[in-house]
């Protein structure tokens, strides 16, 4: 059944119906408004009694309550008024039902867009897992590449990971070489230079400290350098706090005096204590250096070496003296020392200023042909046990020459550099600077000023590096993992060194050996 509104009829009484062609039309001037009230009145009217009690009707129940009440004509409200309602509510029904559907169909295109991006992301991370794997199929590939490379080199240097106490996880090529802080007891059979001749005057008193263990120096009554434990015998004073009087020292504290070989001779206030004293080192001078030998086992064997820390032929003069306070483990400063091939790298703004990269490849060239190729005119030495020689040729102050030896240039400069192991860590470091030409130079005002600044700044450039070095030992690092060619000199020493603390090694002692720089570089061992 439907309902049609049709404004040409003639008016019908208020409340009544006609029927056109089979069709119900209501009067269009029915006063709907005043009977139909809320919705729940319309259900509360007769035709409710056509309903489910307690239950909300459906649309049929619903329309079949239209037509009871179409039939009955029942007077509680008007039919039509009541039909109005239910028409209206069906059609809000109808209307709320068409939404929710629209709704829906909405969330159904929704989710199959979803569903479209969801599988064009899939093939996204599809496309970039296969990239992944190739690149990391690529890295595989170089890896192998360099690994042939390095293979074929001269120079099969590991590159230092980011752990420094793992620096390097490669193989170890330095194999028999390690360095520590340690300071083996084999150190202690053997002369070391303590200080210059210059440095000990006759009434002053030097602490000097060696292999752990602190001593002092000064002359007697006849000028002889001598060598005790720097600690008084009756309360632990050091020694070199007090004074020297007439050859002997005297405690600061209560006047105990020593004489050289340590005895103590006098002991104001106090009856006179018999067989006090404290320990005497051998003690040596010789050219301008005073030894000690530190081990009270074992006497000495040898003489102090001065001949061979002294500059060759006689035309050399001494023109600088300096002693400096280092922190760092001499060894690591006897291979500083005794490392050519860092100059251009380290010493840019002093003595290494402009000096070229030695060339390997021309080094094979000139070595495979017989030749020799000698990029800077030095030799080197090292000298057990901490002591270090070069002999530098120059033609001007300054101006360094090549392809010549040093032997071959007209002018020098030999230093001597000694490291003093004083204790775990730290070094006294004596420098001694001659040259064989310019001898009036030493007389200049401030000039040894000069030397000692430019000792400082070499030392300085120089100190970072070793430092560094020593820290990473510290972290467990190692300074011998890849040693090549041109640390051979180093290497030299390295391996005497761990032989002192080897106790199956018998013979402690080196061959002397001086090398030419070209020596040193050339890759032939
Ligand atoms: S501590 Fe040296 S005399 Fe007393
Ligand atoms: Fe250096």
């Amino acid at each position: 059944m439907s309902f049609t509104s049709v404004g040409k009829l003639a008016p019908l009484p208020s409340g009544q119906a006609q029927n056109v062609r089979g069709k119900v039309v209501l009067n269009s001037y029915s006063r709907t408004r005043q009977a139909s009230g809320s919705k729940s009145s319309a259900f509360n009217s007769g035709a409710i009694s056509l309903g489910v009690h307690g239950k909300r009707k459906t649309t049929s129940q619903k329309c079949a309550g239209v037509s009871a009440s179409l039939e009955t004509g029942t007077k509680a409200g008007s039919p039509l008024d009541i039909i109005k309602n239910d028409l209206t509510f069906l059609k809000t029904r109808l209307d709320s039902d068409n939404r929710e559907s629209a709704e829906v169909q909405k969330l159904q295109e929704k989710l199959a867009v979803l569903k479209e991006e969801l599988d064009l992301a899939h093939e996204e991370v599809h496309d970039s897992e296969n990239k992944v794997k190739k690149t990391l199929s690529e890295l595989n590939q170089l890896e192998q590449v360099i690994g042939g490379l390095e293979s074929v080199g001269t120079a099969d240097v590991k590159t230092p990971s980011a752990a420094p106490s793992k620096a390097s996880s490669g193989q170890k090529r330095g194999k028999g070489l390690h360095s520590s802080l340690e300071m083996e007891p084999g150190l202690k059979t053997f002369w070391y230079p303590v200080d210059f001749t210059s440095a000990l005057e006759a009434d002053i008193l030097k602490p000097v400290e060696l292999l752990g263990e602190t001593w002092v120096l000064f002359r007697d009554e006849s000028g002889t350098a001598c060598c005790i434990r720097d600690e008084c015998a009756h309360r632990a004073c050091p020694l070199s706090l007090g004074t020297n009087v007439n050859g002997k020292i005297e405690c600061p504290y209560h006047g105990w005096q020593y004489r050289g070989d340590g005895v103590c001779d006098a002991m104001p206030s106090t009856a006179q204590c018999k067989g006090v004293q404290v320990t005497a080192l051998e003690c040596r001078e010789e050219d301008g250096l005073i030894y000690v030998w530190p081990s009270l086992d074992k006497k000495p064997d040898v003489g102090v070496p001065s001949e061979l820390l002294a500059p060759p032929g006689d035309k050399f003069i001494i023109h600088s003296e300096i002693s400096l306070e280092v922190p760092v483990e001499h060894g690591l400063l006897v291979e500083n020392l005794l490392d050519l091939a860092h100059a251009p790298f380290t010493h840019t703004s002093t003595f290494a200023r402009g000096w070229p990269v030695p060339d390997a490849v021309k080094f094979q060239l000139l070595t495979a042909l017989g030749g020799n190729w000698e990029p800077y005119p030095i030799d080197m030495t090292f000298l057990p046990p901490v002591m270090t020689l070069s002999t530098i040729g120059l033609n001007q102050p300054g101006n360094i020459v090549r392809n010549v030896r040093a032997q071959d240039c007209e002018k020098h400069l030999h230093q001597l550099h000694v490291c003093i192991p004083s204790r775990k860590g730290h070094t006294r470091l004596l420098y001694r600077m001659s040259l064989d030409f310019l001898p009036w130079i030493r007389h200049l005002p401030g000039i040894k000023k000069v030397w000692r600044a430019m000792a400082d700044q070499v030392l300085g450039e120089d100190l970072r590096l070793v430092l560094g070095q020593q820290e990473r030992l510290l972290q467990g690092g190692d300074t011998w993992m890849n040693p090549v060619a041109y640390d051979k000199l180093a290497v030299r020493y390295r391996r005497w060194r761990n032989s002192l603390g080897d106790k199956d090694s018998q013979d402690q002692r080196l061959e002397v050996v001086s090398m030419s720089a070209g020596e040193m570089l050339k890759s032939d061992e």
